[in-house]
């Protein structure tokens, strides 16, 4: 366990997300990479030379029990949650999981029970609430002006490059749970309100007819105690021509004022021979230096686990968001039908 510092580091799955974690760990002086896991032996070797790292492992226990190793960053596939993050939390390890908590009530519970009893710190990575337009929403809300929320409306999409080229393991997810819960997540939050009640439907099509056995689209209407009323709703079968990997809209609409943040709108276009690309870097190498919303939820994790203080994405967050996910799910699977929380 962690002292003064430097706090030593290992990360699970060094995939997609995972190098931008192993970037973030490397940026930060008061963090030092010990060790790295991952099946693929190939991807492991390319890793480990180019971040100098002493220990790999093919297998998350052996990562978890290495003595040089006092927070575990979890980058696994959504439904590979459940084990890495209750044995490194038994094991008396901080942990940063990635977003989903889980795919299912019973391993979110499971992974809550844990952190619950664990002597280190544990946060879900729903780094979003980073992102300054985000942040400085929350306190728009904060300040009281704008009256209550009474209604929101939240889209996240993705290019079909992501569930069918880059992660096909994605049809074992479902989208509610890999990109929904990005906006859900900043929807409780402002709303600081539980959820009552969904009713979601999903459409099948052009994923299915690739060979993909997953829903092209989800749409959700989320009712929540305090009376807000929110519509999330999202696809991954943007075309390869859409502008950006990623789509997103928030809007939310209060008794006197609106908060409106529209993502898709870019500071940045580049125009290349066969591509137009629209996206303004929310994070990443600037100017040689590693910066925006991920790294700075990596420093809000370093300083809780090096200082003492509750992460601002609890376990119960996680837990929250895993039974309103797998309701709309569930609502999807039957058609729309409703469902009380
Ligand atoms: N916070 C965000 O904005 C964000 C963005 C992207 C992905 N994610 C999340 O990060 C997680 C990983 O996504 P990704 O895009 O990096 O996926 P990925 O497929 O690129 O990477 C996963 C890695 O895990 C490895 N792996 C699989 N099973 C393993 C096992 N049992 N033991 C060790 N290694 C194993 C794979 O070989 C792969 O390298 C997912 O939960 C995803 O939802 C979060």
């Amino acid at each position: 366990m962690s002292g003064p510092g430097p706090l030593r580091v290992g990360v699970v799955g060094v995939g997609w997300q995972g190098s931008g974690h192993l970037q973030n760990v490397v940026a930060e002086p008061r963090c030092r990479l010990t060790a790295i896991c991952d099946l693929n032996r190939e991807l492991l070797a390319e890793r480990a030379s180019t971040f100098g790292v002493a220990h790999t492992f093919t297998s998350y226990r052996d990562l978890v029990a290495c003595d040089e190793v006092d927070a575990v960053v979890i980058v696994l596939p959504d439904h590979l949650h459940r084990e890495p993050a209750t044995t490194a939390l038994e094991a008396g390890k901080h942990v940063l999981l990635e977003k989903p908590m889980a795919l299912s009530v019973d391993d979110a519970e499971a992974i809550a029970a844990a952190a619950e009893r664990a002597p280190g710190r544990f946060m879900l990575n729903l780094s979003n609430r980073w992102m300054p337009a985000f942040a400085a929403g929350k306190a728009a809300l904060e300040r009281g002006d704008l009256g209550a929320v009474r209604y929101l409306y939240a889209r996240m999409a993705n290019r079909l490059e992501v569930p069918t080229k880059r992660l096909p393991w994605l049809q074992r997810s479902h989208l509610a749970h890999w990109i929904g819960i990005h906006r859900l997540d900043i929807a409780c939050w402002y709303l600081g309100s539980e959820v009552s009640r969904v009713r979601a439907v999903e459409r099948r099509g052009v994923l299915a007819s690739q060979g993909f056995d997953t829903a092209d689209l989800f749409q959700a209407t989320i009712e929540f105690a305090c009376g807000a009323v929110m519509t999330l709703e999202g696809n991954w079968i943007l075309p390869a021509g859409y502008p950006s990997l990623v789509d997103s809209r928030f809007y939310c609409l209060c008794e006197k004022g609106v908060v409106d943040i529209d993502r898709s709108r870019s500071e940045l276009a580049v125009a290349g021979p066969e591509s137009f690309d629209l996206n303004t870097p929310g994070a990443g190498n600037i100017l040689g230096r590693q910066s925006g919303f991920t790294v700075e939820a990596w420093r809000h994790f370093v300083d809780c686990c090096l200082e003492g203080g509750e992460p601002l994405v609890s376990a119960a967050d996680g837990l929250r968001l895993t039974r309103v996910l797998t309701a709309i799910v569930d609502s999807c699977r039957r058609d729309g039908e409703l469902i009380e929380l």
